[in-house]
This record gives structure tokens, sequence and C-alpha cells, in this order.
């Protein structure tokens, strides 16, 4: 019998230049998408974020090292990302990466399609790959992610 195991990509595949800069991080938080009525999906989502007095707890931009998490680089800005496990067995701290790239180096929860087609990302073992990129964070909110955080979890 074949077992399909979801997305994997060890530190092994991802090579890390210590020596680039780090990556700027532009953060949405998915409540303020609902409050505000947008929708995740909406081009200019991040133009209106900017523009909509947001308090930097729901939108704002980061520096992140190459090597290291987006959800330990947000403690270390004194933001409150949801988490619960931070060793990719859940799907607590999901994000939506919405420009760039990024990488997990691990990943026991989301199927491939979901990385690839819906860019959804564990954001506690993913690290910056592009200089700069835009994530909306707290994502668990979103009713597909409630939908597998509930079957799958
Ligand atoms: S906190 Fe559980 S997968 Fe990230």
């Amino acid at each position: 019998m074949d077992i399909e195991l979801p997305a994997v990509r060890s530190k092994a595949e991802t090579v890390v230049d210590e020596d680039l800069p780090p990556s700027t991080v532009e953060y949405l938080n998915y409540r303020a998408i609902e409050r505000n009525d947008w929708n995740i999906e909406d081009e200019d989502l991040f133009e209106k974020a900017a523009d909509a007095g947001l308090d930097e707890r729901d939108y704002g931009v980061m520096e992140v090292e190459r090597d290291e998490s987006l959800l330990r680089a947000a403690d270390q800005a004194g933001l409150k990302w949801p988490f619960q496990c931070r060793s990719a067995t859940c799907s607590m701290c999901v994000g939506v990466l919405k420009d760039g790239e990024a990488e997990m180096d691990m990943n026991l929860f989301l199927e491939d399609e979901e990385v690839e087609e819906r860019n959804m990302r564990l954001t506690c073992v993913c690290a910056p790959v592009s200089d700069d990129l835009q994530i909306v964070f707290n994502a668990i909110h979103m009713p597909y992610a409630r939908d597998i955080a509930r079957n799958r979890g």
C-alpha cells in the first residue's frame, strides 16, 4: 500500500545563504480582514491594510533572518501570533503567503495542494526565502483552515 506523506522539505534541500540580509516581511491579521469586510483573495489587500490605520498587532512590517521562523520573529517583535505545538504537527500557526516565497523545513499537517495551490504555511517552521514577502497570519480563522483543523486534527 502506498502512503502519501504531506509536503516536507528538509533543511538540507534548502540552501540558506547566511550572508543574505534579512527578509522584509509585511504581515496582516486575518481577523482584520474579517473586521474590514475585505477578502483574502483581494489583489489590493495589503494596500488597503497599509491605508487603514491598523494597529501594529494587526498590520506591519518586520525584518526576519533567512534561517528564522516567521513565528519566532513575530514573538521577538512582541506580536501575538497564535501557535500550539511549534513543531509542524497542528495548524494553529497557519498563515497564507500572498507574495514572495517562504519555505517550511518540515510539515506534518498540510497537504501538498494546500502548500502549492493555497499558499498555506506553518509559520512556526517557515523561514523567508525572498527578499520581501507578504503573509496573512492568524489564518486558522479562515473557514477552510478551521475545517481541516477540526477534521484532521
Ligand atoms: S504551532 Fe503547530 S504547526 Fe505551528
